[in-house]
């Protein structure tokens, strides 16, 4: 299993280039089989989960050409409708199959997804849109079977703000017959992304960003070509990095408008940042002021964005509450971080940071993808070496990390 070995303690100064979003490609790549027209696809990261999610678009029948961040998939002639456990459970977001599947070809068989490191993380929301649509649905072996002869617009009220449920909904809403509103829609930059997609695929979406969505179902989608938005979350973590170690780096490709919130706590943090177009500078110099977080929906403080804020709690001055509402088991990290020397105490979904001056080097295991980017980050200003283990973790989400890092004068290599 391949391991990272960080030597902490420099700075972090220069210039990064931000990839394009995972949590915008995933569902975008899926969205390629509600047509059988050519989606030609931009700033694709390159990833393992993406590579996951066209290995299973192909093994359905779609046709994908690669050169570098350039995708072109054709799903002209699709003869398995079929998502299978083996790629459902190393990455849950194959459930985005589900929507587009029906939708298009009136019938899916989608693994249930099942726990992972993060929480038992249910799909009854997909599901119970799906029935409001129309379609008959049975779990049987642990898959969702899903038919149904056209999906019919539907009324469909969120009982919590789901991503990857409004996602699923909002595609299959696009080829079903009449108009589909989802109510307490997620408001995500990625969800957005997705939305600009399928309208140049020719699909009639009205609300876009609100929490309300009003999906015209139209009978065809066709071709398009879209650039996948850049990622919110490497943004965030590299500037989270930045301030722990500190020093001064700039972001390019990147938003500072979707980040406002993380921005914000940094600045809190004692981080200058500016801002200009696709640009995020930012310097630190001093130790960092602890920082209170709570996680919620967007706008509010991202959860994929908890666990670095952790890592920076740890060494900054005075004493932090991290809160977790999303997600019931995502403090996988705190023990972690705790063989580095971390003081957090933990109450249900409240953790308590009391900031040391400084951690120590000590091998540590990544546990899920942003659990595994604190822990970087930890390694990055702890004294001696951090040896990260199981960091295919960090690869499924993260393109070329230990480059970026590498190329901003952090001590980081691969042990393969
Ligand atoms: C997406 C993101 C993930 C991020 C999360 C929250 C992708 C591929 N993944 O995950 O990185 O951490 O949003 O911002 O975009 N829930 C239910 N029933 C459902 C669906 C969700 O109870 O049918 C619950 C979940 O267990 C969780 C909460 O709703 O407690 C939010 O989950 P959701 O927004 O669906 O997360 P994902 O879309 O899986």
């Amino acid at each position: 299993m391949q391991k990272l070995a960080i030597q902490g303690g420099n700075r972090l100064n220069g210039e990064v280039r931000i990839s394009g979003a995972k949590n915008a490609a995933l569902p975008i790549l899926c969205a390629s089989l509600l047509s059988g027209d050519t989606l030609q696809l931009g700033n694709v990261p390159d990833m393992s989960d993406v590579a996951t999610m066209c290995k299973l678009l192909q093994q359905m029948g779609v046709k994908i050409g690669k050169d570098g961040g350039q995708i072109t998939l054709s799903a002209a002639h699709i003869d398995k409708l079929e998502a299978p456990y083996d790629m459902v459970k190393t990455m849950r977001a194959a459930i985005l199959v589900l929507g587009p599947l029906v939708a298009r070809f009136g019938e899916a068989r989608v693994s249930l997804p099942g726990g992972c490191a993060i929480g038992s993380r249910p799909v009854d929301l997909h599901i119970k849109g799906l029935q409001a649509m129309g379609a008959e649905v049975h779990i049987e072996h642990g898959y969702i079977h899903a038919q149904a002869k056209r999906l019919k617009g539907a009324r469909i009220f969120f009982d919590l703000v789901s991503v990857t449920g409004t996602e699923n909904l909002m595609m299959a809403a696009a080829l079903a017959d009449g108009v589909t509103v989802l109510e307490n829609a997620a408001r995500e930059p990625e969800v957005v992304d997705l939305a600009h997609c399928l309208i140049a695929m020719g699909a009639k979406i009205e609300g876009v960003g609100s929490d309300t969505l009003t999906i015209t179902g139209v009978d065809k989608l066709h071709g398009a070509s879209h650039s996948v938005m850049p990622d919110r979350i490497e943004s965030g973590t590299f500037l989270v990095a930045a301030t722990a170690a500190g020093g001064n780096i700039t972001l390019t490709d990147a938003r500072a408008d979707i980040l406002e919130n993380v921005l914000e706590k940094l600045h809190e943090a004692g981080a200058t940042i500016k801002v200009s177009g696709s640009t995020i500078n930012l310097q630190m110099s001093q130790r960092p002021k602890a920082v209170n977080v709570r996680t919620a929906p967007y706008p509010a403080f991202p959860t994929d964005m908890q666990a670095q804020f952790m890592a920076l709690n740890c060494i900054a001055e005075g004493s932090a509450m991290v809160v977790e509402t999303i997600f019931e088991n995502r403090f996988m990290h705190v023990q972690e971080l705790r063989r580095l020397g971390a003081q957090i105490d933990v109450e249900g979904n409240t953790a308590v940071i009391k900031g040391c001056a400084q951690l120590e080097g000590a091998a540590i295991m990544a546990t899920d993808l942003r659990a595994s980017a604190s822990l970087v980050i930890a390694g990055l200003v702890a004294q001696g070496e951090t040896i990260v283990d199981r960091i295919y973790h960090l690869d499924r989400g993260y393109e070329h990390i230990e480059a970026k890092l590498s190329a901003l004068g952090a001590q980081i290599r691969r042990l393969k």
